[in-house]
């Protein structure tokens, strides 16, 4: 008989949104009050499938709604470079062999960036991808320098040099060019002479791609509906719009309400003039609103919605950062979980030295020269220390300490992960967030409520 594992965390949340109580659910499955104790209060409890069923029917959910949601991972993962060659395959394109993969170390079910041996030669112009949902960050790691392609015809824009950085000054560390770069942007790479190039590109979890899941699920007049809405305005106005008819308000009414001007409201609504931040916070406040949805997001920096940095450019934001020197990837306001950073090494190797990294998000670091060694706190709260040398990587958790001393370079590519932009923003709605925290994890209270008594 096939089994399945119950989430006890998670079947305490669901109990608590059905407002069911043990007993309850006792009743309606084959499992005594005991037994439905025990899974409320264990981590997570095996049953036959038969009975699993039973639950998810008396709750009206769906199996994977009580499955553990992720394994614990480790703080750390670190992958040698030859486990990282390891995992070389080679991808054809436009009828050549075209670019060799690698992949960098993440949990299971992680998003990790990938190396990319760039092949097509000079003479070729590179054949286009058809682009991807994940936004992603992509950086050229030399030697050569490469072109990139993100159009069908060729213009100034479509068709530019991600350059390598050929100078051998004390800035060598600052292996090459960047770029973001938005959903479904086609891009594609040649190189420019016959020097070789790599490339590290972290396609990183889209912030919408839970609205994706979502609208593959309704229906197609709803869906078309919402893009077309979508479409007419920007998102601002969108927000502004279907908040006020959802609250059933016009404009004169909110207007009435909030003591901003009619006028401002229509012109809002018109997308012609976005609300200014005080209008914003005003009629946010009336409407029950994050007066942050009304304000206009920054634009894209060019017009295919990328963000470059040229090596020239990246030494211009060259600073000392704690025990480091460190230097810009390209960044972009409108993908804000995504970061990278140009990291320099040199520092003595010490036990007791102060682990001086610790991130939000978690973190993709590449070796890019030199001889390192990684320490933080694992698991157990214990010091550990790894040394690393080119081509090495490691994927470190959000909030786990850690530092890099030795003599050598970095790359370092984050995503805010569990704390995305959206999710800092809940957080930030949140009343008194830390004390929710920490009574939401691994949360196992019922509701409150008495137990029936006993006829
Ligand atoms: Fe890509």
């Amino acid at each position: 008989m096939t089994s399945a594992t119950i989430d006890g965390a998670r079947l305490t949340r669901w109990l608590n949104a059905r407002k069911m109580t043990p007993s309850m659910l006792a009743s309606r499955t084959s499992l005594e009050l005991a037994e439905v104790s025990a899974l409320l209060e264990g981590e997570a409890g095996d049953l036959d499938s038969g009975t699993a069923q039973q639950l998810c029917e008396a709750l009206d959910i769906k199996p994977s709604q009580l499955q553990p949601s992720r394994e614990r991972v480790a703080s750390v993962l670190v992958c040698s470079s030859q486990d990282m060659l390891a995992t070389r395959r080679a991808v054809w394109r436009g009828g050549i062999h075209f670019y060799n993969y690698y992949s960098l170390p993440a949990p299971t079910g992680h998003v990790a960036p990938v190396i990319l041996d760039i092949l097509c030669p000079q003479d070729r112009v590179p054949t286009l991808n058809n682009g991807h949902l994940e936004p992603a960050i992509t950086v050229n790691l030399g030697p050569g320098s490469i072109h990139g392609r993100w159009g069908e015809a060729l213009d100034p824009l479509t068709w530019q040099v991600l350059d390598a950085n050929h100078t051998d000054d004390e800035l060598w560390w600052i292996v090459g060019a960047s770029y973001t770069e938005p959903s479904f942007c086609p891009h594609s790479y040649s190189l420019v002479s016959s020097q070789p190039a790599r490339i590290i590109s972290y396609t990183a979890p889209s912030g919408i791609a839970e609205l994706i899941d979502a609208c593959d699920h309704w229906p197609d007049g709803a869906f078309h509906d919402f893009a077309d809405r979508a479409d007419e305005r920007s998102a601002a106005t969108l927000a502004l719009a279907e908040a006020l008819a959802r609250r059933g308000h016009d404009s004169a009414s909110a207007a009435a309400m909030s003591g901003i001007s009619q006028d401002t409201i229509e012109t809002a609504l018109s997308d012609v003039a976005p609300l200014g931040p005080e209008s914003a916070r005003a009629l946010a406040r009336a409407l029950g609103l994050d007066h942050r949805l009304l304000l206009a997001p920054e634009h894209p920096e060019d017009a295919l919605g990328r963000s470059v940095l040229s090596v020239k450019e990246s030494k211009l934001t060259v600073r000392r950062f704690r025990s480091y020197v460190v230097a810009s990837l390209a960044a972009a306001a409108n993908l804000p979980d995504i970061v990278g950073l140009f990291m320099r090494v040199q520092t003595p190797t010490a036990a007791g030295e102060d682990l001086d990294l610790q991130e939000q998000g978690e973190t993709h670091y590449l070796v890019t020269s030199g001889r390192l060694t990684l320490q933080w706190t694992d698991d157990s709260g214990d010091h550990v220390a790894e040394d690393l040398t080119t081509d090495d990587a490691a994927w470190v958790g959000p909030y786990v300490p850690h530092r890099f001393s030795g003599d050598g370079a970095l790359v370092k590519l984050g995503h805010g992960g569990a704390l995305s932009a959206g999710t800092l923003i809940e957080l930030s709605n949140t009343f008194q967030p830390a004390a929710t925290l920490q009574r939401a994890r691994r949360d196992h209270s019922g509701w409150g409520f008495d137990e029936e008594p006993s006829s």
